[in-house]
């Protein structure tokens, strides 16, 4: 009775927002089914492929979720944002820009060839593997876990506690991880890595490895939306030059070679990882409509079904309508 009573009145207090959120999450659930678990890091093959719940963290505090958001998982490649901004606070933006450039490359995001291709040699940009393993051995400190304090670090400053890493899934990948090791191997040889090789392939690993929550994801997104200061304190935690640049590059090739179609659908910076999560930004909209989050916001999604591409194929659809119904485009 008292307990049907208390949802009655919660049912009663959800906004609109909410109410359409939990309907399109239903919707875009289904297709959950069209995709497929990440299967080349064996541990990862065991989440649920059903799963898709989504987070949205406004500036203005306001926040909305609904699906499965409980679910810890794996940060994956969306690291590659994070260890880009720590490399460029510690070595400076044109020190890390000089090892990596800023060129989107079409190609998968463990690809090899463009390396070979590309005359200089230099990595296209920091979020393919290439790109994202030099950025790792250009990471102040002696062994992984002191090149990965101030990633924790930076974290905890976000978050407001510190992470911890997902031992077993460090240990699945860098048991399994042949594709990295050739990519490696190539860098080697080419001069760009700056660490040794054994030791930036572990730091790589765990940097993949460090788990997080949706909620998380739609934090670190509301910061970057934010120009990288915490709307609640004014602390700038990021620098805004450092945060406008991960966000472009975040748009030009967060989603790899899906990224022309990302920009094109749904329009905002993203970033996506093997495991199933996805962080978006979306900054502040100059309207006058009654919108959602028009001061801008952070969102997480997670949906470990993946497309060709290795990117949440429910998540990316779920996106692309929450951008058209919110206006959340850039453009
Ligand atoms: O390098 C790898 O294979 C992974 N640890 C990260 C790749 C990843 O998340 C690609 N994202 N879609």
């Amino acid at each position: 009775m008292v307990q049907g009573a208390i949802n009655q009145n919660t049912k009663l207090t959800k906004s609109w927002q909410q109410n359409y959120v939990d309907d399109w999450v239903k919707f875009y659930s289904k297709h959950t089914k069209e995709g497929e678990l990440a299967s080349y890091i064996p541990l990862l093959k065991q989440a649920d492929k059903n799963h898709l719940g989504i987070s949205i963290m406004g500036i203005n505090g306001v926040t909305i979720e609904s699906g499965d958001v409980g679910i810890p998982f794996t940060i994956q490649s969306i690291s590659k944002v994070f260890t880009f901004i720590v490399a460029c606070m510690e070595r400076g933006v044109s020190y890390v820009l000089n090892r990596v450039d800023v060129e989107p490359t079409g190609e998968a995001f463990n690809s090899i060839m463009h390396l070979e291709m590309k005359k200089l040699k230099k990595p296209f940009n920091p979020f393919v593997n290439a790109g994202a393993i030099t950025v790792t051995s250009l990471l102040n400190g002696k062994t992984s876990d002191e090149k990965l304090e101030p990633l924790f670090r930076l974290l905890e400053d976000i978050l407001k506690y510190r992470p911890v890493l997902n031992v077993d899934i460090f240990k699945s990948e860098s048991e399994t991880s042949v594709r990295n090791r050739a990519i490696g191997y190539y860098l080697v040889e080419t001069g760009y890595l700056e660490s040794k090789l054994e030791l930036t392939l572990e730091t790589y690993f765990k940097q993949c490895s460090i788990e997080i929550s949706l909620q998380d994801l739609a934090h670190l997104g509301m910061i970057l939306a934010n120009d990288g200061e915490d709307p609640k304190t004014q602390i700038e935690i990021i620098p805004r030059q450092v945060a406008r640049l991960a966000k472009s590059l975040m748009l030009t090739c967060g989603m790899y070679d899906a990224s022309g179609k990302f920009a094109a659908y749904v329009g905002i910076p993203a970033k996506s990882g093997v495991s199933g999560g996805i962080v978006a930004v979306a900054p502040p909209r100059a309207r006058h409509e009654d919108l959602p989050f028009l001061e801008g916001c952070g969102i997480g999604v997670y949906g470990p079904a993946l497309d060709k591409q290795g990117n949440s194929i429910a998540g990316i659809k779920l996106l692309r309508h929450i951008a058209k119904q919110w206006d959340l485009s850039i453009f």
